[in-house]
């Protein structure tokens, strides 16, 4: 059977294996976080493709917003940009995941009471039909806020790397409701969910969601303490 023509010699980036093969090599250079000086030579003998091909990539990338370019003096400076962390973020979590299995966290926090809205957002059927199809239940109207420390949000913070249960948003009776990703979760021992919203306006608190009001089954009031572990999905 022919060989297939090496792809690199294609000139474009035609796998995100690529792609993630020259964002790597450039953040191990520094470039995740400081402009640095590269040829496409040694952009090419590091990843073992030729000079022109690596140069076409760095085109490429820079097309998709994933690389920056600048000349000084004739010589380019990389920078790994967001963006492009983002997706090498994203390959680092599949392999933390293959190694070292689902992410957990826990902590501990104290039960209040929000404003009312949970119940509103939980009634639309918009959400009602997503949690039924991907928690598997119909979700009791509304969300029970936890208050954490700050030391306790910054770790709960870790969980926007997780891939989690996708909620997405959807218009209705012309407004827009936002998209949340859920995540497995125990509320002293008992079975629920953490939705953790795209955008949230709570500093403060973590909400939480289950077929039944976790108030009666757990049971907790305002100002309780609660212990909750989650897990990544
Ligand atoms: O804004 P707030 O969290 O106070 O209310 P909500 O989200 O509209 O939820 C209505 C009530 O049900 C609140 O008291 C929640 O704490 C409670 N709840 C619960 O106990 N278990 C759930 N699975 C969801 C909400």
């Amino acid at each position: 059977m022919p060989a297939a023509p090496p792809s690199a010699e294609l000139g474009r980036l035609r796998t995100r294996g690529e792609s993630l093969a020259v964002l790597k090599c450039l953040a191990l250079g520094g470039a995740d976080h400081t402009p640095v000086v590269v040829t496409s030579r040694e952009l090419g003998e590091k990843i073992g493709v030729s000079q022109q091909a690596a140069d076409r990539y760095l085109v490429a990338l820079e097309k998709r917003g994933l690389v920056s370019r600048s000349l000084a003096q004739r010589r380019q400076r990389l920078l790994v940009t967001a963006a492009g962390m983002d997706q090498l973020r994203a390959e680092y979590h599949s392999y933390r995941r293959i190694f070292e299995g689902p992410a957990q966290l826990s902590f501990a926090g104290k039960v209040v009471s929000g404003l009312g809205e949970g119940q509103y957002y939980l009634s639309q059927p918009g959400y009602v039909v997503q949690f039924t199809e991907r928690l598997g239940y119909g979700p009791y109207p509304g969300t029970l806020n936890v208050r954490v420390t700050a030391e306790a949000l910054r770790k709960i913070d870790l969980v926007r790397d997780w891939t989690g249960i996708r909620i997405d948003g959807f218009q209705a009776s012309g407004r827009t409701f936002g998209g949340a990703s859920c995540f497995p979760a125990r509320m002293n021992g008992h079975s629920c969910h953490l939705i953790h919203p795209d955008r949230t306006h709570y500093q403060d608190v973590v909400e939480f969601v289950a077929p039944e009001r976790l108030r009666d089954a757990l049971p907790v009031k305002d100002g309780d303490s609660v212990t909750v572990e989650i897990e990544e999905p």
